[in-house]
């Protein structure tokens, strides 16, 4: 029997399913919204890949449902917390994700949040289209300035530097903390500092670490203590980073200016709002970083790579670290 793929998603988008499909037989779910375990794993039985994006558990149940025809797991996301890494490293099936083609995109939407976090923008556009406008005063809309603050990033990967480098238009100082980036780099120039020395003298902190055991509630209560009362937290990484009750808290009795959140503990959230949405201080988006048309193309297509290159025996193009095969 030919090899298969199951590919999770009826709406991937660009042009990469079609190469997939002209090599191996595709086992398309075309359900709406995201297939619920049981069906998934059905689905997977005999498959030699799979296709799949960030929010699909990929644990030993269905990587055991698919059985030892499975040689990888191909993710069009950069993250990948939701991957039991021990689980496929035990049986021997490669998995694989996207960094590298979504940091420029998610670094504009990183940037964006640090503007309407300072620059109050999101509740001046709410109040004008509320017809509160009703004439100029100095006091009114104030926020904080960007130029010239200093910003603070917390992991010095792709996206961390790619922030950085717009942070350089903006006239900014750049710090960043990052454990498997320990030296002061001029890629952009920035200065290696502890977490509680960035903490301190950052105007703005921007997160770009992954969501592991280690990295669970890294902003907690005593972090957003350590930040200035003037300064803004933005995370384009995942919700888990933060512990959100902490920072709600932190938000209200002043202890920090404000935050932009693209990701959260819970999601999605439907019609049940974390309190942290539509709070005063808070600039909130539905975990829209790389979702540009060109950048969800392109993951889709380092994942089809991926795939393709696993499946015809030689090495994946973009492992997760530690993954089998390596
Ligand atoms: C990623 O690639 O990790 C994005 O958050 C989308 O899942």
């Amino acid at each position: 029997m030919a090899q298969r793929v199951l590919t999770t998603r009826p709406d991937l988008p660009g042009g990469g399913l079609d190469r997939l499909a002209t090599r191996w037989d595709l086992v398309r779910w075309n359900g709406q919204g995201k297939p619920e375990p049981a069906e998934l794993h059905a689905l997977a039985a005999g498959v030699s890949g799979i296709l799949c994006l960030g929010n699909d558990r990929v644990d030993a149940a269905l990587l055991d449902a698919a059985g030892p025809s499975l040689k990888v797991v191909a993710l069009a996301s950069m993250g990948f917390d939701a991957v039991d890494r021990d689980a496929a490293a035990e049986r021997g099936v490669v998995v694989t994700h996207t960094p590298g083609v979504l940091a420029e995109t998610t670094a504009d939407l990183t940037f964006a949040l640090i503007l309407m976090a300072r620059r109050r923008l999101g509740a001046a556009r709410d109040s004008l289209a509320a017809g509160q406008w009703d004439m100029f005063r100095m006091g009114d809309y104030l926020g904080l300035d960007v130029h010239g603050a200093t910003l603070g990033v917390v992991g010095y990967g792709q996206i961390g530097r790619a922030v950085a480098r717009r942070a350089q238009g903006f006239g900014m100082r750049l710090l960043h903390h990052d454990p498997f980036a320990p030296e002061d780099t001029q890629d952009p120039p920035s200065k290696s500092v502890d977490l509680p020395t960035l903490l301190a003298e950052a105007d703005v902190v921007s997160l770009h670490v992954p969501l592991t055991p280690e990295t669970r509630h890294l902003i907690g209560a005593a972090e957003l203590a350590a930040m200035k009362p003037t300064a803004t937290l933005v995370s384009t990484s995942r919700g888990g980073v933060v512990d959100e009750d902490a920072l709600l808290r932190a938000l209200r009795g002043g202890v920090i200016h404000s935050a932009g959140l693209d990701v959260f503990e819970r999601e999605p959230m439907g019609a049940e709002l974390s309190p942290l949405v539509g709070d005063p201080h808070v600039v909130t988006l539905p975990h829209i970083g790389s979702a540009t048309e060109a950048t969800r193309a392109a993951m889709v297509d380092l994942a089809v790579d991926n795939v393709l290159e696993v499946l015809a025996g030689r090495s994946a193009t973009t492992p997760l670290p530690g993954s089998a095969g390596l």
